[in-house]
């Protein structure tokens, strides 16, 4: 097993300011308005802060706010926040441009009254599995077509879970970064529109609107924390750096100079964030990514993360796989039981790497009076995987 490794941004400091390049990217009006539109989108509840009193117990630190989007939409992930909204919001401009309304309401486009505008509409992604699942899963809602794209690496479950919601599901060889290429190649030869959770030359508006979701999804946490609390840490897992970026983003415009200690969190194998932190500047790695945190599997940090990352985030951690699997364990013995896909479970993972590493505790300024905030990003979105790992069924952990 390999030891964690801690990166101390020396861009980031409290008193440093929200300022113009964050919000260029991400901001109170972006984040209001995917609020309004994913609350009045049908199903919608929030998911649950739980308070993870035994878990902290056992970890040395003195709270865990476990934010648990395994139950988000019935999709097992924090997923169906951002890619549903970007469909939603591509779409709208369709119908607008086809002569419908407007500003078309989610409930009128998801029941149908548009459906002449958006039946052939075809939006395509690349994904590791949940990203790809949500944009299958927001086309079928709001009806128009879904392609996505796999990479070799992604497990058959994985598959299912997005041909599911009537995608055509396309599997490529290499890793998740070649599959975003193919995406983009066959998107542009027939005039699909790619929705992805990474930003590329030329191609943003997406996915700010993709991490707008996100923000929502903290704001949603933040308003469930109890009257005055307020996190000193916040340790969140990181792909491309979308879901780390928004929680970095309202947190920060939230809380000011009061705002948690940011913890950015990836696999050792797929440290993407972690390297450009380091070098100052986007940088990738190289390989084939093979995590067992399939949804962190990513080898380039998003430009758009990284505006807001670079001064934002005040720490980088990369963990070896082991401590995924243990994450998963313990979440699933403590009380609550909680059930946690190995993505879900890094920021637990990186708490155990500091249990057993004293100087990273102490360089994250992590102990027994601190107030964690963590997401639960996704539940067992692979069930085999899941049992191979917990040794225990999901559904039986859950009852
Ligand atoms: C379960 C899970 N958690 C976290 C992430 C990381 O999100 P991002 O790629 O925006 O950093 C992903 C991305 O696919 C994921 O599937």
């Amino acid at each position: 097993m390999t030891a964690p490794r801690h990166f101390h941004n020396p861009q980031s400091s409290p008193a440093r300011r929200y300022g113009p390049a964050e919000s260029a990217v991400l901001d109170r009006a972006g984040m209001a308005a995917a609020r309004h539109d994913l609350e009045a989108w049908p199903g919608y509840a929030p998911t649950p802060l739980l308070d993870l009193a035994q878990a902290a117990h056992r970890l040395g630190v003195g709270r865990i706010w476990y934010k648990d989007e395994a139950h988000r939409f019935g999709l097992n992930s924090f997923k169906a926040m951002g890619a549903p909204y970007a469909v939603l919001r591509f779409l709208r401009g369709i119908i607008a441009k086809r002569g419908g309304a407007i500003d078309a309401t989610v409930g009128d486009i998801a029941a149908g009254k548009y459906r002449d505008a958006t039946r052939d509409v075809v939006v395509t992604s690349a994904t590791d599995g949940n990203h790809g699942r949500a944009v299958a899963w927001g086309a079928e809602v709001l009806g128009c077509r879904a392609v996505i794209y796999i990479h070799e690496h992604v497990s058959p479950g994985r598959e299912q879970a997005i041909a599911r919601y009537g995608a055509e599901v396309r599997r490529v060889k290499g890793n998740y970064d070649e599959s975003v290429r193919r995406c983009a190649a066959d998107a542009k030869a027939n005039n699909w529109q790619v929705i992805s959770d990474t930003s590329y030359d030329g191609y943003m508006a997406i996915p700010r609107d993709v991490m707008h979701g996100y923000m929502a999804l903290a704001e949603e946490a933040a308003n469930q924390l109890p009257e005055g609390a307020v996190p000193t840490h916040a340790l969140i897992q990181a792909g491309v750096g979308g879901l780390a970026a928004a929680f970095c983003a309202a947190f920060w415009l939230r809380w000011g100079e009061q705002r948690p200690r940011f913890v950015v969190v990836e696999p050792d194998k797929a440290d993407c964030c972690y390297r450009s932190a380091v070098a100052g500047k986007p940088t990738t790695t190289p390989g084939d990514l093979d995590t067992v945190m399939a949804g962190l599997a990513a080898g380039e940090i998003s430009p758009l993360a990284w505006t807001v990352l670079k001064a934002g985030a005040d720490d980088f951690v990369t963990l070896d796989d082991e401590y995924a699997s243990r994450a998963m364990r313990l979440l699933a013995e403590t009380k609550p039981a909680v059930v946690a896909g190995e993505s879900g479970a890094a920021g637990i993972a990186c708490l155990i790497a500091a249990q057993e590493h004293p100087a990273l505790a102490r360089a994250l300024g992590l102990d027994g009076s601190s107030r964690v905030m963590l997401v639960g990003s996704e539940g067992a979105t692979d069930p085999e995987l899941y049992f191979k790992l917990v040794g225990r069924k999901p559904q039986d952990v859950a009852r």
